[in-house]
């Protein structure tokens, strides 16, 4: 429930303004106050009657009014609040709060603000994919702002894609796990992600084709449930989740080393990309070519950190899960690797070329625990990570 909380929604201009209204709506059922703000144009898309009307509040729309400014200062409109929540928010309002302009009502609220801010973008999916969107979008998250969506889907300009504003419910859910603080609250939840690196003398290393996408999208799905995550990373090629303990390794024993100081942790997700093995005695100077033929190198056994995990008696999280890329009969050696490893989920997807899972933006996954195998419908990487955010909220509550 949301009663006595008090929000100041900043609507911009984009199609899915339509969805503030219910978004309205919907706070106000659970108790919340609405104070609008709209942009110029988010009047093309609704009218500022009906967004009155709905909030049943004044709607303020302009930086140099005087009667406003009398009434209320945009100072103290922009900190009376509890929460700000700009939905929808354009490509071009977030450009402009990330460079922090206050060329507006809105920017110039959201930089003169101390309140938490969440933000649920819309726009068109090439826009969204944008470079430049996707620097601000790291800038602001840098800033601590919290985003909700956008979602996948098709969108009112005919393309499909990520880009669509997340629903009016999701962004409730979201408003009300932040006032909330998250079922996470006060849990940590320990993470590996990302490949290693294995050296085999100063400047070369055995690596493996893992991005960390999936690993940084559970990361960010715990981290908005509210839980502490540390967060410990090889050489991953995504950039790192906002929010989180991060922990840099590069070998599978460092990455080892890092977890046993990070216990303990309520649960542990095991998404790394583990090498399975490291060059025994790899050469501290450059290998050169020789005339003596080739170098041979020599493996050893590397740690396997989930076993390792899985079976600690003292300090074991109560949940431990690992991460099964098969190939071939993946539920088959996903449910046996459960039994392997002794740990508690098994998330299991096939990473044969023709999925195109492997880099790919989507995962389609099999979780496999002792209530045996459930399979999940083929969706994007986030929202793998969103499911199992809940799930792993649920299993400790
Ligand atoms: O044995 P396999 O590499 O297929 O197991 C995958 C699961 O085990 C993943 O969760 C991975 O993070 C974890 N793992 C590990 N340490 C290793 C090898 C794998 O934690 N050395």
């Amino acid at each position: 429930m949301l009663a006595n909380k008090r929000i100041l929604l900043i609507i911009s201009g984009g199609i899915a303004a339509y969805k503030s209204l219910d978004l309205i709506r919907r706070l106000k059922e659970r108790g919340a106050s609405v104070t609008p703000v709209m942009t110029k144009a988010a009047e093309q898309f609704v009218t500022p009657l009906s967004v009155s009307a709905l909030a049943g509040d004044k709607l303020y729309r302009d930086l140099f009014d005087l009667t406003d400014e009398a009434e209320m200062g945009h100072i103290q409109l922009s900190r009376s609040a509890d929460l700000i929540l700009v939905a929808p928010c354009t490509a071009d309002l977030m450009a402009r709060m990330a460079q922090g302009r206050a060329d507006d009502l809105a920017s110039t609220l959201l930089l003169a603000t101390d309140t938490p801010v969440m933000v649920a973008p819309a726009m068109n999916v090439r826009m969204w994919d944008h470079a430049a969107t996707q620097r601000n979008l790291e800038t602001l998250r840098g800033d601590g702002i919290v985003f909700v969506g956008p979602n996948d889907g098709d969108m009112a300009c005919g393309e499909f894609g990520p880009g669509r504003m997340a629903e009016p419910l999701e962004i409730v859910a979201a408003v009300e796990a932040h006032f909330a603080g998250g079922p996470l609250q006060g849990r940590h939840v320990l993470m590996t992600s990302g490949p290693t690196h294995e050296p085999i003398d100063p400047v070369r290393y055995i690596a493996n084709r893992s991005s960390g996408a999936q690993g940084a999208a559970i990361a960010k799905a715990l981290v908005a449930l509210g839980a502490k995550v540390t967060f410990v990373s090889g050489p991953a090629s995504v950039p790192m989740p906002q929010g989180v303990q991060l922990v840099p390794v590069q070998t599978a024993q460092e990455m080892l080393a890092a977890v046993e100081a990070a216990l303990p942790a309520d649960a542990a997700v095991f998404t790394a990309a583990v090498a399975d093995w490291r060059v025994e005695g790899a050469s501290d100077r450059k290998l050169k070519k020789s005339k003596d033929g080739l170098p041979t190198l020599a493996f050893a056994e590397n740690p396997d950190i989930l076993k390792t995990v899985s079976h600690l008696t003292s300090d074991r999280p109560s949940l431990v899960v690992g991460f099964a890329a098969e190939t071939d009969d993946v539920i088959d050696n996903a449910v046996a690797k459960r039994t392997r490893k002794g740990c508690d989920w098994i998330v299991a997807n096939d990473v044969s070329p023709e999925t195109g899972i492997m880099g790919g933006s989507e995962n389609a996954v099999h979780l496999i625990t002792d209530d045996g195998v459930d399979t999940w419908p083929r969706m994007s990487k986030d929202d793998v990570a969103r499911q199992l955010a809940v799930k792993l909220a649920e299993a400790l509550a």
